[in-house]
């Protein structure tokens, strides 16, 4: 059959994820503030501009009273994003509980939580009732705003229940679900008492994506192994129904950051920022403080790196923006402290009256601020235990044009399978190897380094995150197009 033109442009897209791109603070009782949201999914999902774009979500904030969820809907309106609120016990169960402290790790491979698990197991079945909850009231307000011919775009762990719900109040809604996170090999996902009906839920999409082949090779491998259904190059069939199942790797806006470089701003903070660590070499992490990001890790190999190479001690910085972050969760709570102990000690050891190896903040960075930082430095560290993407590594290649410094970056990031030609990549948890890996990157020679470079950069502005979301749009187009026609066959 010969395709039409399924281009989507302008196409009226439904993004549905439980993160807004902005979080509300409340100022009075009609009256709020809206900031920026923090992580990956955001920055991606920005910097797609080629559709008629709703975003469906949680502004991170309980509103209780009708004045205030009036005021904030209008408010949010704006910024085409229309609310779903949460109250404090679902958020609790739901997003604390069942998201942040079941899927997260165990998606992570960081294991079901540590701490007591008894009591996590009985807490199991109250956390996947509020899970289910919360995601058919995500359904309810999806529904009360679609629109016949709107594709509807799931987003991320939080709402892997979704697509069913959707399909229930309509069959011929087209439906997309994707994957920010790893999907973690069978044997880990079959440890959830929920693992069969959370992976009937997703195969309710039309289309379910994730961010390398690995991944979409897990969840084929859970659907034959947990579901005993067929597994095809497609994706998955059960009883002749099939779900498309396939690999999109998601990239940055890095117009933007690349514009950014050229903004007078910019150029003042990166100048300011050259000024401060004059004669010495700025290595930078930037990260969510979560477990996942490897931040105690990146801090020990950086201090066997100054405890093995007293000549650099004076010579070089390690800058660690690290913004807090579900920090109602007591795994994060234990991750502040352990990083700040970490940090101090270090600090401590090899700090002078005049200056200290770690700079470290606990918040985060307004975007001219980043790109400056992005800029001047010449080591970026990501040594994620385990990542869906990493989409800093992508912004830090982005704005090193002029300097092409180096980037060394955990083989467990889904970054790596992209990224990996010109990084140098590292076992996180091997603190040896990122050590002499630190040194390595240091003393690399430019011609090593521009090559490096040239490789990760071609990629990242040509990999982008409009394409990423225009593939998987129209590839869901064409979904829906081929299930009609097999259905008329
Ligand atoms: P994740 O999705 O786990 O948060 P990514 O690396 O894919 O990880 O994306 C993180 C996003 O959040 C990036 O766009 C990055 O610029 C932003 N970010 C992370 N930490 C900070 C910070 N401290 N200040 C500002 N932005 C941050
Ligand atoms: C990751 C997840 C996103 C999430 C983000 C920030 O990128 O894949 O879904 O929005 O982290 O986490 P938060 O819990 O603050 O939304």
């Amino acid at each position: 059959c010969e395709r039409q033109d399924r281009r989507p442009s302008k196409q009226r897209l439904l993004v549905v994820a439980n993160r807004l791109p902005v979080s509300a603070v409340r100022k009075g009782e009609d009256s709020w503030q809206l900031e920026m949201s923090v992580g990956g999914l955001v920055t991606a999902l920005l910097g797609v501009k080629e559709f008629e774009a709703r975003w469906i979500g949680w502004a991170g904030v309980n509103v209780p009273d009708e004045i205030g969820q009036r005021a904030l809907t209008k408010a949010l309106a704006e910024k085409r994003c229309i609310p779903v609120f949460l109250d404090e016990e679902i958020v609790h169960q739901y997003y604390n509980g069942y998201c942040n402290n079941m899927l997260w790790p165990l998606f992570h491979y960081l294991g079901l939580p540590q701490e007591d698990r008894l009591a996590t197991t009985r807490s199991f079945q109250s956390q996947f009732d509020a899970y289910k909850k919360a995601n058919q009231m995500f359904a309810d307000v999806v529904n009360e705003h679609y629109e016949e011919g709107d594709v509807v775009w799931c987003h991320d762990y939080h709402l892997m229940f979704l697509p069913k719900c959707l399909k229930e109040y309509n069959s011929k809604m087209k439906v997309g679900w994707f994957l920010h996170t790893p999907f973690p090999s069978s044997e880990i996902h079959r440890q959830l008492p929920s693992r069969s009906e959370l992976l009937r839920s997703v195969l309710a999409a039309d289309l379910v994506g994730f961010h390398t082949y690995d991944y979409a090779r897990h969840f084929v491998s859970a659907c034959t192994r947990i579901l005993g259904l067929e597994g095809t190059p497609e994706g998955v069939e059960d009883q002749g129904k099939l779900t498309r199942v396939a690999a999109f790797p998601i990239g940055i806006d890095s117009d933007r950051f690349i514009r950014a470089l050229e903004l007078p701003q910019v150029q003042e903070h990166m100048k300011e920022l050259k000024g401060r660590f004059d004669g010495r070499k700025v290595m930078l992490g930037v990260d969510r403080l979560d477990m996942i990001k490897g931040i105690p890790q990146k801090l020990l190999a950086f201090e066997k790196f100054l405890e093995e190479n007293p000549t650099w001690r004076d010579k070089v910085v390690l800058l660690q923006i690290a913004v807090p972050t579900r920090t109602d969760v007591p795994e994060y709570q234990k991750l502040t402290s352990q990083v700040h102990e970490i940090v101090g000690r270090i600090n401590g050891r090899f700090g002078t009256l005049t200056a200290v190896p770690i700079h470290h903040l606990d918040r985060s960075l307004d975007f001219h601020a980043l790109c400056a930082l992005y800029a001047v430095t010449d080591v970026a560290l990501v040594t994620s235990l385990r990542d869906g993407m990493n989409l800093v590594s992508y912004e830090f290649v982005a704005c090193q044009a002029l300097k092409k410094g180096v980037l060394i970056l955990s083989e467990f990031a889904g970054a790596a399978q992209s990224l990996g030609a010109g990084a140098i990549l590292v076992n996180p948890w091997n603190v040896t190897e990122v050590a002499s890996s630190i040194g390595y990157a240091l003393n690399m020679p430019a011609e090593e380094r521009e090559k490096r470079h040239w490789h990760n950069f071609m990629h990242v502005t040509t990999h982008t995150s409009q394409e990423w979301a225009e593939t998987f749009v129209s590839e869901l187009n064409d979904t829906i197009v081929e299930a009609q026609l097999r259905t008329k066959q």
